[in-house]
């Protein structure tokens, strides 16, 4: 399996495990480190609706917890039709571990796949002060 299979497959996983009951999208987030690893995360709503967080941050939060914090690629899996791309702020926390040329896949339930780089998804992205 190439990596994109991989990722495709624990993010779907994670998809599975989403807690949505308010907008009932479910979004799972797989990412491979350097070292090999892999990491994954869905989507977390809440009746307060901004306290809900993106599959992308659990993922992340999986990631830092798990010791590591160099994104070589990331995967998005969306549970419809349409391939989604990550939020300003997912996109923002992607940038904070990988660099500009990370792939960022984002899929779909109908097995589609496209592919971008962070860089070109946040282009000009606040990287340090
Ligand atoms: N969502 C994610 O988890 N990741 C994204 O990239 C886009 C949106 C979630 C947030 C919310 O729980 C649901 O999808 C609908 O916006």
């Amino acid at each position: 399996m190439n990596n994109i299979s991989v990722l495709l497959k624990e993010a779907k996983n994670a998809a599975g495990r989403a807690y949505a009951p308010y907008s009932e999208f479910k979004v799972g987030c797989a990412i491979l480190t350097s070292t090999g690893r892999i990491y994954s995360g869905c989507n977390v709503e809440n009746v307060s609706y901004p306290v809900g967080t993106c599959a992308e941050a659990g993922a992340l939060a999986a990631m830092i917890n798990g010791g590591e914090s160099e994104i070589k690629e990331i995967l998005i899996y969306a549970d419809s039709k349409q391939i989604i791309s990550p939020c300003g702020a997912c996109r923002q926390r992607i940038a904070e571990f990988a660099q500009g040329n990370a792939p960022v896949h984002m899929a779909n339930a109908r097995g589609e796949v496209k592919t971008l780089t962070i860089g070109e998804l946040l282009p000009m992205g606040f990287k340090e002060f």
